[in-house]
């Protein structure tokens, strides 16, 4: 995380504009939603993405919300059976975000989806994150632009308060309107709720006419990183290992090489990027037994060390 000084766009044109020049740069852009503030960057950047993880200073890696312009850009992204096509069609752009399976190759940095099959996407209804989407023409990653364990931002000056001079530049467009977070429903195909929000959940299960389980137990969408489900790599991992042994393949960090390198200049920014990627590659190369350079568990190191520990741990 880089200090670096944080501008102040305005709700108009030019600072539209802007604020697609730095999210296309790869940069940090907050932005109004219907709900509350967004920290972008754009969701096919990993190092972009780690950027968010960075400023935000989370101790671990959470996915975050895709946000697109409609159902179209949504079926580029994620597989959208009918019941969540006829979701978008009654609630879309609004507080609604649907979990759906994400499809391969469509571009998505694998630290959006923290690992995870999944992606969480929104269509946001504010007329100031739709013109930026548009000009950007790409899907945005936004969680709420607060730091780690604050309350989510629904001013600009919320957003100052706590990423000031942390992320490149808020774009103030006001207050938000609904000043809760979207309501969050995943359809893996059966409807869960996976987080109250914005949009009632009666007008949910009039939509689909039929009632939605709840799961909002404070592990399932506080901490997905516990979830059972969470990505784990096949093999087996040792953690802190400065050389691999025999049968192990090895992931480099820094000094310490490997079959693939995390970050070959010790880059933690970079080093997020690749993690999921990188296990993901183990497990299609077939590595039963991996070794893993040490991490500095400083920034964005806890959190690659906290995703790795998990993956580390005995599985029942
Ligand atoms: O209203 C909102 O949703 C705001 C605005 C900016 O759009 N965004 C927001 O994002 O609240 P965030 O990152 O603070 O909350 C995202 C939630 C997290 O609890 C995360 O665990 C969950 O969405 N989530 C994201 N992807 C998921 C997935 N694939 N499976 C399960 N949960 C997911
Ligand atoms: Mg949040």
């Amino acid at each position: 995380m880089t200090e670096r000084e944080t501008r102040r766009l305005s709700p108009d044109a030019g600072g539209v504009a802007e604020a697609a020049a730095i999210l296309e740069q790869g940069g940090l852009v907050a932005f109004p939603t219907e709900t509350v503030y967004g920290l972008g960057a754009d969701a096919g950047n990993g190092r972009a993405v780690a950027g968010i993880y960075a400023a935000k200073g989370r101790p671990s890696f959470n996915p975050l919300i895709v946000h697109v312009l409609d159902a179209e850009s949504a079926e580029r992204l994620a597989e959208v059976p009918r019941q969540a096509a006829d979701l978008m069609d009654a609630f879309w752009p609004g507080p609604l975000t649907l979990v759906l399976r994400a499809r391969e190759g469509a571009g998505l940095s694998p630290l959006v989806m923290a690992g995870l099959p999944t992606v969480a996407l929104r269509a946001p209804a504010h007329p100031l994150a739709r013109d930026l989407l548009r000009e950007v023409g790409r899907p945005l990653a936004a969680p709420s632009a607060n730091p780690s364990g604050r309350v989510s931002p629904t001013t600009a000056q919320h957003v100052l308060a706590g990423l000031d001079g942390r992320i490149d530049a808020v774009l103030d467009g006001g207050a938000c309107p609904v000043g809760v977070e979207s309501t969050i429903l995943a359809l893996d195909p059966v409807p869960r709720l996976l987080r109250a929000g914005g949009l009632p959940v009666e007008a949910l299960e009039a939509a689909l006419g039929e009632r939605i389980a709840m799961d909002t137990s404070p592990e399932r969408v506080a901490a997905p990183g516990q979830m059972a489900s969470h990505y784990a790599p096949e093999g087996s991992l040792r953690l802190e290992a400065l050389a691999p042994e025999p049968g192990e393949v090895m992931l480099g960090f820094g000094e310490v090489p490997g079959r693939l390198t995390l970050s070959a200049s010790g880059d933690l920014q970079e080093a997020a990027a690749n993690l999921f990627g990188h296990l993901h590659a183990l497990d299609a190369m077939g590595a039963g037994r991996i070794a893993v350079a040490p991490i500095p568990d400083r920034g964005l190191g806890r959190a690659i060390n906290d995703r790795l520990r998990r993956a580390a741990a005995p599985r029942g």
